[in-house]
């Protein structure tokens, strides 16, 4: 099945988004979202491009490959994007859409950035999502202070943002943080129900891996239409190899630990599609 435009799956219903490091995160990814019957965002980072020798085009392409094989709809995003270079490279290379990440910047900086990033873009069709606040906890970083001023997205100046950007999407800081890897975050409801009513474009929730199951349920419910996924499947994949090399000392085909990594990625896409969708009653 061809891709689909990223802001035809966002728009319509609430919508899982995975990051793609291997070739295997992206079979199971397609897997899990068959399994569960829904549409599905493949989404590769800029720190994913990076360990591919900072070369794009390989992951790229067998991401397009593995998803044009789906029976489910698949759309393709470039996640995380901080190098101009890199969200330069998106249309070329079939992504529909981009997160231009400028959330490091000065708010104004931020905003320039980000306008500059989603001219470019949408004038090609891509669908563009831009970050407000710091859900932190990338590259190794600390998780930030929830209380700390300007850790949390303040709906007032989101609504600016959006409007003075022209951004598709915003990625909001509302309790998550990145590369958790226990189900503990607590999410500020409140907050994302102010937000949706202060800004019109889908609001998405990164670091969604930390996020138990109720809290996803519920941010759901209140309004967050695209849920960023990785560290969830890294913990499925490796908590399986490390399984499966520690059970059998002497196992050297990859092939033997990476098939059940895969399969174990797999379910875990398949519980976040069901729960996102509000199939699963947590
Ligand atoms: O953009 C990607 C996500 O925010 C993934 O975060 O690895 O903590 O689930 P996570
Ligand atoms: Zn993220």
């Amino acid at each position: 099945m061809p891709l689909v435009p990223t802001g035809q799956i966002v728009g319509a219903n609430p919508v899982c988004a995975f990051n793609v490091i291997t070739l295997e995160h992206a079979e199971a990814i397609v897997a899990g979202a068959e399994a569960a019957g829904r549409p599905v965002i493949l989404q590769i980072s800029e720190n994913a491009v990076r360990f591919h020798g900072r070369r794009l085009a390989p992951i790229a392409a067998a991401t397009r490959a593995v998803a044009g094989t789906a029976v489910v709809d698949v759309a393709l995003h470039l996640d995380h994007v901080v190098s101009p270079d890199l969200w330069r490279q998106a249309p070329e290379h079939g992504f529909g859409s981009v997160m231009v990440d400028a959330s490091r910047l000065p708010y104004e900086e931020n905003v320039a950035a980000t306008r500059t990033a989603a001219e470019f873009a949408q004038a090609r069709g891509l669908w563009v999502e831009a970050e407000l606040g710091t859900v932190g906890g990338k590259d190794g970083e600390p998780p930030p202070d929830p209380h700390a001023p300007g850790s949390r997205t303040d709906p007032a100046e989101a609504a600016s943002y959006v409007a003075r950007t022209g951004v598709d999407a915003l990625a909001v800081a509302v309790g998550s943080a990145h590369a958790m890897t226990t189900r503990n975050a607590a999410l500020d409801h409140s907050l994302i129900g102010r937000l949706r009513a202060a800004v019109a474009v889908p609001l998405v929730l990164h670091g969604s891996s930390g996020v138990p199951d109720e809290e996803l349920h519920r941010a759901v419910r209140g309004g967050i239409a695209k849920v960023n996924v990785g560290t969830a499947l890294n913990l499925a994949f490796t908590g399986s190899v490390r399984g499966n090399l520690a059970a059998e000392p002497a196992l050297v085909d990859p092939r033997r630990y990476l098939a059940p990594a895969r399969e174990a990625m797999a379910e875990t896409v398949a519980h976040f599609c069901r729960l996102v969708a509000g199939e699963l009653e947590p």
